[in-house]
């Protein structure tokens, strides 16, 4: 290398010379590094030119690149990152735990296609790296931003920390105008070792350090942190990279970004079980953390003619590895009280580390599963109860919860005692029951259980619902045993700056409060006063009502009035269901004992008609929404109609500016907001396929006919619903007339 001159010496022409000259040699390292196969200078010559950019930037800074490698951006949020939300939203991959799944994955694949069994499909099979995910937007080249995951709908906008990891290259070229690069950011081994010895924070594992690194608000702490990023997809783009995965892989690869090299194409189950085992036999040896293999449908028309449910593509699917293990001391058994009045049994455990997380908590399910049955009665752990005191076998699968997987009978204590499980809640008192048919105690404290109460409130505040900026689980406890701000409900969240303002002992004298916080905090509670159907609904903290249903039930209904008048009609035909539900169950129980067939049908129809049509059709209505079941609508409509429980609701309703409606998916055509029925056979798509093109453009598509259904989409060998459509007076068309429609 020629002599370089001292940095004190340069000139301003010099200066921007040798800033271009440094610019480009960084960005060839970084393309060289980042495709594995070539790189063109040591550590320590690379660390001189960047050092080198530095020094002459620091003294010319008005000369400083646009595109520089130092890629130091602004100055980080005072305090937090800016919310960035994603174009296209970021998803979670449904997991395969054994080979079973992968054989199920590619026929359900196949069938949702109406694919014969003969061509074997291509995938790429490739690992599944345990980091954190990030999406990076490029316009015209240049990084314009980098996002985190977040919820998968809004992330964390951390652009000037990606900027200071070397595989992120700054600028690429040869791309569409508009491209998401999507990846997984790491931590070698070897670099995590080195971070913890150099003392500072510990972390427990590469996983939380590579989070923690990237998650620093001032990014020259992140650019000390050694971190990677693997790309693997990508988000919104202007053009397509290539017609299949791995091409487009493969044009990640031209473009600079490092792409696993242990990605292959694999034709059919057989095949990706073979690399599975490959790369399972390498885990050891790569350096970095993996903990599955990722599976991807290879044919991008395919990929999107399959699309996906709620939060996973159902072209993809992470083939997890076997968990690890490890065996520690019973030191506990606590019971915790949910929102539900669900009590769940918790594990103290004597500290363990179980692969390479330290482990001190796991789940112990419920009262069968510590007295060592299942929920059918049949033995687990070949019927071992789980003691105080035991030694115990934990077991953890990637993000999982840990686990106890065994029990060592010869290390128990002599003096250890079967466990039995509380008949009273811990937090209230009230009686714990639990119901015939289920294998769960719940608390009978309902609105005065405080546990309950502040599990709910943390419930609402939390990120699917309400998502309140500053008001999470801390918070939520400070408050709700707080004497002169308490909050015991929802409502009282949107009446605490009133109450704070007509108080004296004010919030911002409070622990962890000062006066910006507390007005920052005001500030979000009052955003959310405005608040879309589908998220309220979730926040309410209704058992087995998640955010799937939430949102079906959002767009069905549109109006939160429209929900609650539905519900009060169909009371009495949840009341109905539930009665039957008993009554079924015992009458199984005693037909088992008496050795005769269970008659379950006459008390039901009985009961059936004894409700008012009106009632009727409403549970109809309800449960006829697709993602909506009995179990679900009955617990909604009890929720609801519950005095004290409605009470609540309106209380908080009346604090709030607007529960605002859904927007109809998709395109305005002919199906927006009509509610379609297919029944019969389809000849030319499958019925899963037909029913994610329904939605697409903007339909609601019901499993049952009733007199709000538009259309009923009758195939081949339509029976009963096409009669009860005709009777009705709804449209009946065929597959014909749907493909017509549909094509809009
Ligand atoms: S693909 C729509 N590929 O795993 C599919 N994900 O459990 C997007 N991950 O959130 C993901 N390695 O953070 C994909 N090779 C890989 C991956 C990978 C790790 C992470 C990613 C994702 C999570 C899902």
């Amino acid at each position: 290398m020629p002599q370089e001159t001292p940095v004190d010496s340069l000139t301003d022409d010099q200066a921007i010379a040798e800033l271009a000259r440094l610019a480009n040699l960084i960005d060839a390292a970084n393309r060289a590094y980042h495709q594995r196969d070539a790189p063109e200078l040591s550590d320590a010559a690379y660390d001189a030119l960047k050092r080198r950019n530095t020094a002459i930037e620091a003294r010319f800074p008005h000369l400083k690149r646009a595109d520089s490698p130092s890629e130091q951006v602004g100055a980080a949020p005072a305090d937090g990152f800016g919310k960035i939300r994603h174009a296209v939203r970021m998803l979670s991959l449904a997991n395969a735990f054994d080979d079973q799944d992968v054989v199920e994955f590619d026929a359900r694949i196949r069938r949702y296609l109406g694919l014969d069994d003969e061509a074997a499909l291509a995938y790429t099979a490739e690992p599944k790296i345990d980091g954190l995910s990030l999406s990076l937007r490029y316009e015209n080249g240049q990084l314009v931003y980098a996002a985190t995951r977040g919820d998968g709908e809004t992330g964390e906008d951390v652009t000037a920390n990606a900027r200071t990891i070397g595989d992120i290259p700054a600028r690429i070229t040869g791309t569409p105008d508009v491209i998401e690069i999507r990846g997984e950011v790491y931590m070698t081994h070897q670099d995590f070792s080195a971070l913890n010895a150099a003392g500072g924070r510990s972390f427990a594992n590469p996983r939380n350090a590579a989070a923690g690194s990237l998650r620093q608000l001032d990014p020259e702490i992140t650019r000390a942190r050694p971190l990677r990023f693997f790309a693997y997809a990508w988000g919104v783009q202007s053009a397509p990279l290539g017609s299949t995965q791995w091409d487009s892989l493969e044009r990640l690869k031209t473009m600079g970004f490092s792409v696993n090299p242990l990605t292959r194409r694999c034709l059919g189950p057989k095949a990706l079980l073979e690399h599975y085992r490959h790369i399972e036999a390498l885990r050891p040896t790569l350096g970095y953390d993996i903990d599955g293999v990722v599976y991807k449908l290879d044919d991008l028309d395919l990929q999107e003619r399959l699309g996906f449910r709620a939060t996973t593509p159902r072209w993809a699917i992470a083939h997890k590895f076997p968990a690890e293990t490890a065996w520690t001391r019973l030191e506990a058994i606590d019971i915790q009280v949910g929102r539900t009045g669900a009590l769940s049994p918790v594990a103290r455990l004597a500290p363990v580390n179980v692969g390479g997380v330290l482990v001190s908590n796991a789940t112990l399910h419920n009262e069968d599963y510590i007295a060592g049955r299942n929920s059918q009665g049949e033995p687990i752990r070949d019927g071992r109860d789980i003691r105080i005191g035991d030694w115990v076998q934990i077991y953890r699968a990637g993000d999982v919860i840990p686990k106890i997987a065994d029990v060592d009978l010869a290390r128990r204590p002599v003096d250890a005692k079967p466990f039995r499980f509380p008949d009273h809640c811990p937090d209230c008192g009230s009686a714990a029951v639990r119901e015939p048919g289920d294998s769960t105690h719940r608390c009978t404290g309902g609105l005065i259980c405080p546990a309950q109460a502040i599990e709910k409130l943390k419930h609402f505040v939390s990120r699917g619902a309400f998502d309140i900026e500053g008001l999470g689980a801390r918070q939520i406890e400070m408050f709700f045993t707080d004497d002169l701000l308490p909050v015991r409900e929802p409502v009282d969240i949107f009446t605490l700056a009133a109450r704070d303002a007509a108080n004296l002992a004010k919030l911002k004298n409070r622990d962890g409060f000062g006066d910006r916080s507390a007005a920052k905090l005001f500030e979000a509670i009052e955003a959310r006063r405005r608040i879309p159907l589908s998220r309220f609904l979730f926040a309410l903290g209704i058992r087995h009502l998640g955010e799937v249903a939430a949102g079906d039930l959002a767009r069905h209904f549109g109006r939160w009035q429209d929900l609650a008048s539905a519900a009060d009609l169909a009371a009495p035909a949840a009341a109905c269901q539930i009665a039957a539900d008993a009554a079924e169950l015992s009458e199984r129980a005693r037909a088992a004992d008496e050795g005769r067939r269970p008659e379950v049908k006459k008390t039901r129809d009985a009961l059936w008609q004894g409700l008012s049509p009106d009632a009727r059709a409403a549970w109809e209505d309800l449960i006829g929404i697709e993602g909506v079941g009995a179990v679900l609508a009955a617990s909604l409509v009890t929720t609801l109609t519950q005095p004290k429980e409605r009470a609540s609701i309106d209380r908080l309703v009346a604090e709030l500016i607007e529960i605002v409606p859904p927007e109809a998916r998709g395109d305005a055509g002919v199906l927006t907001g009509k509610t379609v029925v297919f029944t019969g056979t389809l000849t030319r798509m499958t019925r899963a396929e037909a029913k994610v093109r329904a939605e697409a453009l903007g339909a609601k598509v019901a499993g049952s006919v009733s007199a709000r259904t538009d259309f009923l989409i009758a195939g081949e060998g339509a029976g009963s619903k096409a009669t009860k459509a005709a009777a009705l007076g709804v449209t009946v068309i065929d597959e014909d007339a749907w493909l017509a429609m549909s094509r809009g």
